[in-house]
């Protein structure tokens, strides 16, 4: 019997393979092609206090190997998701953490405080992404200090585990991991989307319509492999590894840098069930190579 089993932020999960926030919605389109229950962990779409429309369109662009978006949070708002998502989503045997965004730190707490005992969510992950409107848009995630202060907020509103997630848009994304970490976050996930703009050469205008957007999908996936392999170091919290992951090889990189467990997003929109055939491969190839349990391959790389 091979384990596939692994804890993050004292959450036990069946095996580490997570679905990344804003790319599997609540779960329910998802439900119609399998059972969410064979999944290590959902993590839903971005939840705000306020319902939020997003951007409007163009706000997806195809590159060459990954995905620009600038969806905006589009959601329900908090207390739509506490009535109406969380409850449907509780029927499968799946940890569910809610990804929460804020553009203060008044925000963050008042979503942290109203999720705290929610029957049936296992964790927050903070995305400290957003811009913070007191500081004049820049990003919570960007400055050790302000990513360190929404982290010591909702560890103050909450007795859930915290995932602090990592935005890759800085120079040295060590002193972000170590600032969370000594606020308190439980887990560290990353990456969050690189900034990326694409142009029409015909119209000679940005194709989104927020100009910029997120890059994601396999293009990312040597950033992220280096900064989970650079935050694995330097903290001794758990970290849940993400950017363009599609296959069970692409996870397997991701835990031999450092990650305990892995989140597949972009890979998603793609092919639906890649969550369940990197699960299969991990299995599949654990077997092969005789690893009785996923966990030594946690940190495993080999440097000389
Ligand atoms: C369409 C889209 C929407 C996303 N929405 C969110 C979000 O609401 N909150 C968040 O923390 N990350 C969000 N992300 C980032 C993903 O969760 C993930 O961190 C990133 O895409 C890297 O993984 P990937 O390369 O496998 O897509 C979004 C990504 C995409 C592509």
């Amino acid at each position: 019997m091979i384990n596939l089993a692994v804890e993050v932020a004292g959450i036990k999960v069946k095996n580490p393979v997570m679905t990344a926030s804003g790319t599997f919605g609540f779960g329910r389109e998802y439900s119609k092609f399998y059972n969410l229950s064979l999944l290590g962990a959902i993590m839903v779409k971005g939840t705000t206090l306020e319902p939020r429309l997003g951007n409007p369109p163009p706000r997806l662009a195809e590159t060459p190997a990954g995905l620009l978006n600038c969806i905006g949070l589009q959601n329900p708002g908090v207390d739509a998701v506490i009535k109406e998502e969380i409850p449907w989503l509780s029927q499968y045997d799946v940890p569910i953490i809610v990804n929460i965004s804020g553009h203060s730190l008044e925000e963050y707490g008042e979503i942290a405080l109203r999720l705290d005992g929610v029957a049936g969510v296992a964790g927050l992950e903070i995305n400290i992404s957003c811009p913070n409107v007191k500081h004049g848009g820049l990003a919570f995630g960007t400055e050790p200090q302000m990513a360190a202060d929404v982290i010591r907020t909702v560890k103050d509103k909450s007795k859930l585990p915290i995932i602090a997630k990592l935005s890759p848009n800085v120079t040295d994304i060590t002193e972000i991991a170590k600032a969370v970490e000594a606020a308190g976050a439980d887990a560290i996930s990353l990456i969050n989307t690189l900034l990326g703009m694409a142009i029409d050469i015909k119209t000679r205008r940005p194709v989104l319509s927020n100009i910029v957007g997120g890059l994601s999908g396999p293009a990312v996936k040597p950033v992220a492999v280096r900064m989970v392999w650079q935050v694995a170091r330097a903290v001794k919290i758990p970290i849940i590894g993400m950017g363009g992951i599609v296959s069970a090889e692409d996870a397997i990189e991701f835990l031999l840098a450092g990650a305990s467990a892995v989140a597949v997003g972009a890979g998603n929109f793609y092919d639906p069930l890649a969550p369940l055939k990197v699960i299969e491969g991990i299995k599949a190839w654990l077997e092969q190579e005789k690893i009785a349990d996923i966990r030594e391959l946690i940190g495993a790389v080999k440097i000389c």
